[in-house]
């Protein structure tokens, strides 16, 4: 059965996916990935070329694609995916299988600062800022990611470890 991975940016989505959909013999899809192959730009070039609203609409678009098909896959979506429009609501209809994975911000920041580079809302936010930032940015997301089925604190564990919870 399709199984959704939700959380903010770092938060190990893609990696842990791929751990859950190996151990329950499903596809993974990394959303990302999906609207990478279909607009034909890396995710920082469509923010850059095309701006973030431009963005935002085709996310909603493929993923009202995507969750149409009913994949057996394991996907993990993008940190504002479902944060955007009625999303989060098409994406607790599609499977009751919906996972945040949550993460504090002092965990979140020690991973984003090593590569801000490759994400465009926080390449620009100077280093001493990035915990200000999301820990603001968090608290209004976390709106969208608390509706999840199933929320899942992750701390140290390995992305086996979180695989199995
Ligand atoms: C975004 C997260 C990114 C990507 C885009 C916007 C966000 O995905 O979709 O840069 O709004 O949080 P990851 O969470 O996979 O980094």
């Amino acid at each position: 059965m399709m199984q959704i991975l939700i959380g903010y940016m770092g938060s190990g989505k893609s990696t842990v996916g791929k751990v859950l959909a190996k151990n329950n013999n499903l596809m993974f899809i990394d959303f990302d990935d999906y609207i990478v192959e279909k607009e034909n730009l890396s995710i920082p070039e469509i923010f850059k070329l095309k701006g973030e609203i431009y963005f935002r609409r085709k996310e909603t678009e493929y993923l009202t694609e995507l969750l149409s098909q009913k994949p057996e896959a394991v996907i993990s979506l993008g940190g504002g995916t479902p944060c955007f429009g009625n999303n989060m609501e098409v994406v607790l209809e599609a499977t009751p299988n919906v996972f945040y994975l949550k993460l504090s911000v002092d965990k979140l920041e020690e991973r984003l600062q090593k590569e801000k580079a490759q994400r465009p809302l926080i390449k620009d936010i100077a280093d001493k800022e990035l915990s200000e930032f999301i820990r603001k940015h968090l608290f209004e997301r976390n709106f969208y990611y608390l509706k999840s089925h199933h929320i899942i604190s992750v701390a140290n564990e390995t992305p086996e470890e979180i695989a199995t919870k």
